[in-house]
């Protein structure tokens, strides 16, 4: 556990922020009190968490939507969220453009969120998008007894963990992301399913993305459906990403965290993918999301002689 003294950072949240990192592959919980109080030092530390775990999970707040948002401002720039047109077909309209709404709930027949309760595949938000999001943040307003958990992976250990001739093939090799279905596997408004995917549109990111602020690379796999790594034969690109895919998302790299009401979940898009698991029969789940704007990916050829980040060791802790 590390501890950021007051003194170091000005702050006056009981004296100490607390950053403690979790038993598994990633992921902190950070202690700093109502993130309403919380000024530009604090958030300093907390950005300073995230970027060191991953993912930072902060629990018992109570937020209106203006609170969520102006948390989520200290981190960036806030994007919006999917236009309606955008949004699976039948879904209630956002009240807010910059929260969206995460549930399995139907008022009157009308899902009031996206992704009702199936599983949310893996993926990293917003790889369908030239420039995806850096970080999203999450936060649960009504937590399910059982289901719903959100998994993340540590994309950084991927990388680092994976065997040496497959780290030196995908070395300036890009990925294609396609953009029609989202992560629930529902189609986008406004989209038509893929046809053959070496020709259908889509954004290119590189496999290997070097992280803006930690100066660490990252595998990035974006979404498993429908994703093409450029240049090379349908087969072969269908066998590379299967292996990439099932080595990133081992169990030994992951965290589940199941909700409580109260808690946020932020995350780092560069360095993470995330899962949402299936939502049983007779539970009821909402979480509301916002999420900041990003940079273009790139890969930057020294990174590859950096050590691995922090993280970036199997069990890794304090
Ligand atoms: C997502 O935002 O992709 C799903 C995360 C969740 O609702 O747990």
């Amino acid at each position: 556990m590390s501890t950021v003294a007051l003194e170091e950072v000005g702050l006056s949240h009981n004296g100490q922020i607390e950053v403690i990192p979790l038993p598994h592959a990633l992921g902190a919980e950070v202690r700093c009190g109502d993130v309403k109080a919380i000024d530009d030092a604090t958030a300093a530390v907390v950005h300073r968490a995230l970027l060191d775990n991953l993912v930072i999970l902060i629990r018992d707040q109570e937020l209106t939507d203006e609170d969520q948002l102006d948390f989520a401002r200290h981190f960036g720039v806030l994007r919006p969220g999917s236009k309606p047109e955008e949004s699976p077909k039948g879904m209630k309209a956002r009240t807010n453009p910059y929260i969206g709404i995460n549930s399995n709930i139907k008022e009157n027949g009308v899902p009031i969120g996206q992704f009702g309760d199936k599983e949310v595949v893996w993926h990293t938000d917003h790889s369908y998008r030239e420039i995806p999001l850096s970080y999203s943040v999450l936060y649960g307003t009504l937590a399910p007894e059982r289901g719903g958990e959100t998994g993340f992976c540590n994309m950084y250990l991927a990388l680092e963990t994976l065997p040496e001739a497959t780290r030196e093939r995908i070395k300036g090799l890009s990925i294609k992301n396609d953009a029609a279905y989202n992560s629930g596997g529902q189609l986008r408004g406004n989209q038509k399913p893929p046809g053959d995917i070496r020709t259908s549109p889509g954004p290119n990111h590189p496999i290997v993305c070097t992280h803006p602020k930690t100066g660490y690379n990252a595998l990035y796999l974006g979404r498993r459906p429908f994703a093409y790594v450029n240049g090379l034969t349908l087969e072969d690109s269908e066998a590379l990403l299967d292996e990439l895919w099932a080595h990133a998302t081992k169990p030994e790299f992951q965290w589940h965290h199941k909700w409580r009401e109260g808690d946020i979940l932020m995350w780092d898009n560069r360095a993470v993918m995330h899962h949402r698991n299936a939502i049983p029969p007779g539970q009821d789940r909402i979480a509301k999301r916002c999420q900041l704007d990003g940079d273009p990916t790139t890969c930057d050829p020294a990174a590859f002689a950096k050590p691995p980040h922090p993280r970036g060791y199997l069990n890794v802790q304090d």
